[in-house]
């Protein structure tokens, strides 16, 4: 059984799910795992300490001194755990989370831990929908953690829409798949190269031609390869994105000609290379030593062509799987295939900005995928969501 040995540390929050985590213990420790359940000072209003510790066979804690004056130890809780789940997990303990607002139990041993997180958010449809939730859920999964998205249907408000949190079944599902090695050592041994971002071409020392590419796409993909137990090397251009995750070593760079170099420092030592980068095709000829002054009606820059790293890749293709991006706005499968035989690459990820929610800054994206011999379209996912259809994709061709 995957989960037998396995020990899971429960933190359940207040909200009305809570209920439903009873189930979730009950079905962990008959598949063998040990659990350790903690709540929030809130969870306490919803469920009953009484039966958590009965189903789990242990003591459940939400203070950081037990009522005889023992000290609940967060850092050997956190440090015990193999995975740590947050389930319901509030709109307020997910902000808690991410900002580090650090005032109970829960929150201190999940800045304490170092194993996996899931989430499994819960709340009502505009508290899911609200931009700082949604961005608060980005930057969960920017540290690494494995959200488990709420589900559409009726709330506890009477209203209906997406915010359930989603079943005991789905939960215990995404842990077991975790556990099960096939999938968190799919890519074990393997070095995943990954361009992404934008990159900057200086005009003057305050200037520069550049475009609209956030990171997200290619953080998102480099977040989804560590997870699959690969060693991955991420060179970004100018980005907000971050990591914390420690599997992922980032390089970060300004222009095409550094993003280049960086690439060809590491692509001897790849297997998969994912070029989601959105690389300026031309850079100003010449830098001005001094900001441009603006003393005449018009001024004319002159550009050359930037090195192509991608075509430069699929020329000094060894052993790599060479994976692309094509990112267009006319004629989008016959240009992606050209791309895709120009550069020599295995497959190209077509992605146009005709489609709405596709492309740039978004957090989502609506893919086709093309080799030489197939053509696979995907709908409109979150960026994390189409990083693991690449992957899986990437898997499924290396792997046969
Ligand atoms: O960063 P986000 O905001 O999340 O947005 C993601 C994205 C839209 C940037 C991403 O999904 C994407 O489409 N990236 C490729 C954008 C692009 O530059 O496409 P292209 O068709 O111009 O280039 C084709 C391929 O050649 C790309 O893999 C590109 O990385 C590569 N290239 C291009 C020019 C160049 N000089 N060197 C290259 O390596």
């Amino acid at each position: 059984m995957i989960l037998e040995g396995k020990k899971i540390l429960v933190c359940i929050c207040g909200g009305i799910a809570a209920y439903k985590i009873n189930h979730l213990i009950r079905d962990f420790v008959k598949k063998g795992a040990e659990v350790q359940a903690l709540l929030t000072p809130a969870a306490e209003d919803f469920v009953s300490k009484l039966t958590i510790s009965t189903l789990s066979k242990k003591p459940v804690y939400s203070q950081f001194y037990s009522e005889n004056g023992t000290w609940n130890n967060h850092v050997e809780l956190a440090l015990w755990a193999d995975v740590m789940l947050v389930a319901p997990c509030t709109a307020n303990t997910l902000a808690k989370m991410v900002h580090g607002i650090c005032d109970n139990l829960v929150i201190a041993s999940y800045l304490s831990t170092k194993c996996p997180v899931f989430i499994a958010p819960a709340m009502d449809l505009d508290m899911y929908q609200h931009p700082s939730t949604k961005q608060n859920l980005e930057l969960a999964e920017d540290y690494g953690h494995f959200i488990i998205p709420a589900e559409t249907g009726e709330l506890a408000s009477g209203l209906i829409g997406q915010g359930r949190m989603a079943e005991p079944e789905t939960i215990a599902s995404e842990i077991e798949k975790f556990f099960n090695s096939s999938f968190s050592h799919q890519l074990h041994g393997k070095t995943v190269l990954i361009t992404a971002g934008p990159t900057y071409e200086a005009i003057d020392p305050v200037r520069f031609i550049g475009n609209h590419s956030s990171g997200k796409m290619g953080f998102s993909l480099a977040e989804e390869a560590s997870k699959r137990g690969a060693k991955v090397i991420l060179i970004t251009g100018p980005s907000a994105q971050i990591t914390s995750n420690k599997n992922i070593e980032i390089h970060r760079v300004t222009s095409a000609k550094e993003m280049f170099d960086q690439v060809f420092k590491h692509y001897d030592q790849a297997d998969i290379a994912i070029a989601s980068a959105a690389v300026a095709d031309y850079a100003p000829k010449e830098v001005a030593r001094e900001k441009i002054k603006k003393n005449d009606d018009s001024l004319t820059i002159e550009l050359v062509k930037n090195p192509d790293i991608l075509k430069t890749m699929g020329e000094r293709k060894t052993k790599q799987f060479l994976a692309g991006f094509a990112l267009e706005t006319e004629n989008e499968l016959e240009n992606a295939k050209a791309k895709l035989i120009r550069k020599n690459l295995d497959m190209i990820v077509l992605n146009s900005l005709k489609d709405e929610g596709a492309g740039f800054k978004t957090a989502t994206n609506k893919i086709t995928i093309l080799t030489p011999s197939e053509i696979n379209e995907f709908p409109l996912k979150n960026k994390s969501e189409v990083a693991k259809d690449i992957l899986d994709f990437i898997a499924s061709q290396i792997l046969k």
